[in-house]
Formats: structure tokens, C-alpha cells, sequence
């Protein structure tokens, strides 16, 4: 309880949602989740930010744990967060505070989801489980055959349509449920590790997939992923550490070589993330002293006892641009000389 009060900072006003530019999707602001289990706090996420805007593809990284099922399930609004906004363009309201029911209908048209596992009903054909959204939300007979039909063609399965999901390979699958999440429009696709059990080519066939929607449909899209085929086209991708994010990277990235485009984001409570390899590099000090020179910060790794400064300071390689101590010859990423 009074961890949730202290949590809670810096609150979008209501006026300055009318503000917020056209193009924007969703936006998550200062989120924290914390899972309770009889005594025990998990933090999964600890004051967040994040947008998405229209036609985006933006890939989401990180280790086992770091928070990205979370962060998905609170942006689709199938969690509430325990502090901060998530907020909606297609209602232009913070969903954090609405009703189960309300959410669900502004849901319907706004935002697909795409599971890891599978959730297709296997008693029914690839057809039925692609149109069931649309039924759930009334839509005509005629209307939803001929989008199912158009929907499942757009993802190469018109001849497998009849089909049971058993009769169907794992890749054949994923893209039944792909289908699924467009039936009713979605200006915003979720996908949690969608690529999860699959081969390599599924994983490209998929990507092609999320590509030609991207531009036919301009569907924007959250994919959380550990392919670095996904990761690699991605506009932008995200890189999650313990429940923030740690880095964000352009695109063009390397999941094996994240240092190399990360670059760190002060966020709105003024946090900046240190790299963990950074930190280890130099010994993981827990405290520093920071001067700025000619526009750059440098931090000085300090000691309670020594409160003079270890002569340690980080500098950008030249050649490669990655963050090095000054005590050292060579880059170790590039072999330069410093
Ligand atoms: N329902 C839950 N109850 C308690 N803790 C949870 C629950 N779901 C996730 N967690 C914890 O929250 C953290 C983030 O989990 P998750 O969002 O699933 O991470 P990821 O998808 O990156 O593996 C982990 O420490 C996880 O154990
Ligand atoms: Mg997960």
C-alpha cells in the first residue's frame, strides 16, 4: 500500500492527454507492476515509459524475467498496473482506471494479441478460429467470411482454411492465430514471443508475414522476441533489465552485441540505466562521483573510504563507439588504440 503511494509520480494530467500527438497508438507512462504472493513482492516492472505510433514494428529483448509478458499484458489491458497510466488513442483515456467491460469492448478493433502458445480452439476449423473474434462482437455472416477468407489467403493458408489446428504444422498455426488478431482491424498487434518454438524459417516466413501487413494495413507492432531475424528488422527495438528499460537501439541491432547500438535513455524520473557490462568491467562500484567536461559525464567510481576518486574513467572508442575505461590500451571490442 504504501509502496504503490510512493510509486505513484509524475501523473499525466487529464488536459494534457489532448496533447499527445495524432499518430501515437498507445502509450505506457511511469508503470509499475508488482505481483503479490501471500508475503512476497515481485517488482516486474518499475516505472516505465513507453510509446508506440502507427505502423511501428518494435521489437522487444531481454532475459528470462526482465518483465516483457508483463509489459505486453499491460498495454493489451489484460493487467492493471499497481501505479502509473496506460493509455489508449482510440478512446483517448487512461484504461488503468476503467471497468474489465470497458476495456474489452474498446480492446475489440484497437489490439490483437498473438501468444507464444498457441490459443486456437481445436475443435474448430482454421476458418472458424479466425472469424470467432468477429462473431464474439456481432459482425454480419457475409462480412466476417469473406475478411476471414481474405485474411487467411494474406497469410498463405486459403487451401489449409478447413482444417483442423491438429492438421495443421506449428508454423500453419502461428499464422491462424496471426489471422485471428487482424479480424477485427487492430491498429496494434502484440505478440509474445511469437517465433518461441519455431525454426528459423518459420521465424522468417513470420516476418514476412508481420512486413506485408505492416505496409498493407499499417498495423503497428510490439513483438517480444529472442530471434535476431525480428530483432533485426525491427524500426526500433527495447531492451528490458529487471522491470526498465535498460536500452533502446535503432535498427540494425545485434542480440549477441547489444552494446554496440544500445544507447541509454534518461527516462521521466531522471533514471539512467548503467550497462551491467560496464559495470562488471570496472568492478561493479556501487557509487560515483560525476563531473561533467566539455558536454560529456563522466562518472568516477568512489569508495566511503576513498573518497578521493580511483583514477577511472569511461571513454568512447573512437573507432567502434563503445564505452571504455580509461586505463585501458585498446579497445577490446575493436583492438584500437586509445
Ligand atoms: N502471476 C505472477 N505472480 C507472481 N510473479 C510473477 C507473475 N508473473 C510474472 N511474475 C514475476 O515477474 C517477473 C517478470 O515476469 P515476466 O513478465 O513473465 O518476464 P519475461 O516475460 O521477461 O520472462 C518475474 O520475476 C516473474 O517471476
Ligand atoms: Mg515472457
Amino acid at each position: 500500500m504504501t509502496l504503490r503511494n510512493n510509486l505513484i509520480s509524475g501523473l499525466i494530467k487529464e488536459e494534457e492527454f489532448a496533447e499527445i500527438p495524432e499518430d501515437l497508438v498507445l502509450m505506457a507512462h511511469d508503470v509499475y507492476k508488482i505481483y503479490q504472493s501471500g508475503e512476497i513482492e515481485t517488482v516486474a516492472l518499475r516505472g516505465l515509459s513507453f510509446q508506440i505510433f502507427q505502423g511501428e514494428i518494435v521489437a522487444v529483448v531481454g532475459p528470462s524475467g526482465s518483465g516483457k509478458t508483463t509489459l505486453v499484458n499491460l498495454l493489451g489491458g489484460t493487467l492493471r498496473p499497481s501505479a502509473g497510466q496506460v493509455y489508449w488513442s482510440n478512446i483517448k483515456q487512461d484504461i488503468a482506471k476503467l471497468d474489465e467491460r470497458t476495456i474489452t469492448n474498446a480492446r475489440r478493433g484497437f489490439i490483437g494479441f498473438v501468444f507464444q502458445v498457441d490459443n486456437l480452439l481445436h475443435h474448430m476449423t482454421a476458418k472458424q478460429n479466425v472469424e470467432l473474434s468477429a462473431r464474439i462482437a456481432g459482425f454480419p455472416k457475409t462480412w466476417r467470411e469473406q475478411r476471414s477468407e481474405e485474411l487467411l489467403e494474406s497469410v498463405g493458408l486459403r487451401s489449409r482454411m478447413n482444417h483442423i489446428p491438429a492438421k495443421l504444422s506449428g508454423g500453419e498455426r502461428q499464422r491462424v492465430a496471426i489471422a485471428s488478431a487482424l479480424m477485427n482491424n487492430p491498429a496494434l498487434i502484440l505478440a509474445d514471443e511469437p517465433t518461441g518454438d519455431l525454426d528459423l524459417i518459420n521465424a522468417e516466413e513470420i516476418l514476412d508475414l508481420f512486413k506485408k501487413l505492416n505496409e498493407d494495413y499499417g498495423t503497428a507492432f510490439l513483438i517480444v522476441t529472442h530471434s535476431q531475424l525480428i530483432a533485426s528488422k525491427a524500426r526500433r527495438t527495447l531492451e528490458l533489465r529487471d522491470g526498465i528499460i535498460s536500452g533502446t537501439h535503432d535498427s540494425g541491432v545485434h542480440l549477441k552485441q547489444l552494446e554496440r547500438t544500445r544507447v541509454l535513455e534518461v527516462d521521466n524520473q531522471d533514471r539512467l540505466p548503467l550497462p551491467e557490462n560496464i559495470l562488471r568491467e570496472i568492478g561493479h562500484p556501487r557509487r560515483f562521483q560525476v563531473e561533467v567536461d566539455d558536454g560529456r559525464i563522466i562518472l568516477t567510481p568512489s569508495t566511503i573510504e576513498n573518497a578521493v576518486a580511483v583514477e577511472v574513467k569511461l571513454v568512447t572508442c573512437r573507432i567502434c563507439g563503445k564505452l571504455v575505461t580509461s586505463n585501458r590500451v585498446t579497445c577490446p571490442a575493436c583492438g584500437t588504440a586509445l
